[in-house]
């Protein structure tokens, strides 16, 4: 079983990046599970004088993406740049020695978001992580695409999604 990892770059509640995301969840092929993290925005801010060991949520974090066979990742732009929650938690990732090179698939849910999405491609590489460009999809969503059941009920958009993570799933298996 191929066990991705999700991670919304968002902590807005109807937010289109974690819709995304629960819409993928539907779509996961025979033999992916895709789970959500949720703890995001609770992190502490990175210090690298902290010891992560001495926080149970950012220790649960590091050894649950360690364990992922890939992640998954859909993050707005903010300010033509990386939201600051989500660089955070990235931030943690790259002071974690267990956290070595893994596959990533990204999503854009805006066409607009060029800047964020060349910035997450910079530092993701930078943290060796090998991005999949074939899974990675710009599937631009409108405001009425908050709810993952109107992404599921889009025909052409939940194609792409599902291609994306198909294509995901055979570049985990090559
Ligand atoms: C503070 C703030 C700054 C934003 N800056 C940009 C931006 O620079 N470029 C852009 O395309 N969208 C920008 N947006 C729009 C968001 O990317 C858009 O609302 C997106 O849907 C937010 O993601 P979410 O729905 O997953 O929360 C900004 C939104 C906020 C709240």
């Amino acid at each position: 079983m191929l066990d991705i990892l999700a991670l919304s770059g968002s902590l807005r509640a109807a937010s289109l990046n974690t819709a995304l995301l629960r819409a993928a969840q539907a779509l996961a092929p025979a033999g992916m599970t895709i789970e959500i993290y949720e703890g995001l925005g609770a992190l502490p801010l990175f210090n690298p004088d902290l010891d992560p060991r001495a926080f149970p949520n950012v220790t649960a974090f590091l050894i649950r993406a360690a364990q992922a066979d890939a992640l998954l990742i859909a993050c707005p732009e903010y300010a033509r740049g990386i939201p600051g929650a989500f660089k955070n938690a990235l931030d943690w990732l790259v002071g974690c020695e267990d956290f070595g090179a893994k596959k990533v698939a990204l999503l854009n849910a805006s066409a607009r978001a060029t800047a964020a999405q060349d910035a997450l491609r910079l530092v993701l590489t930078t943290m060796a992580m090998e991005i999949v460009e074939p899974a990675s999809v710009t599937v631009p969503l409108a405001g009425a695409h908050g709810d993952p059941a109107a992404i599921l009920a889009d025909a052409e958009i939940a194609a792409r999604l599902a291609s994306a993570l198909e294509t995901l799933a055979e570049a985990l298996a090559a």
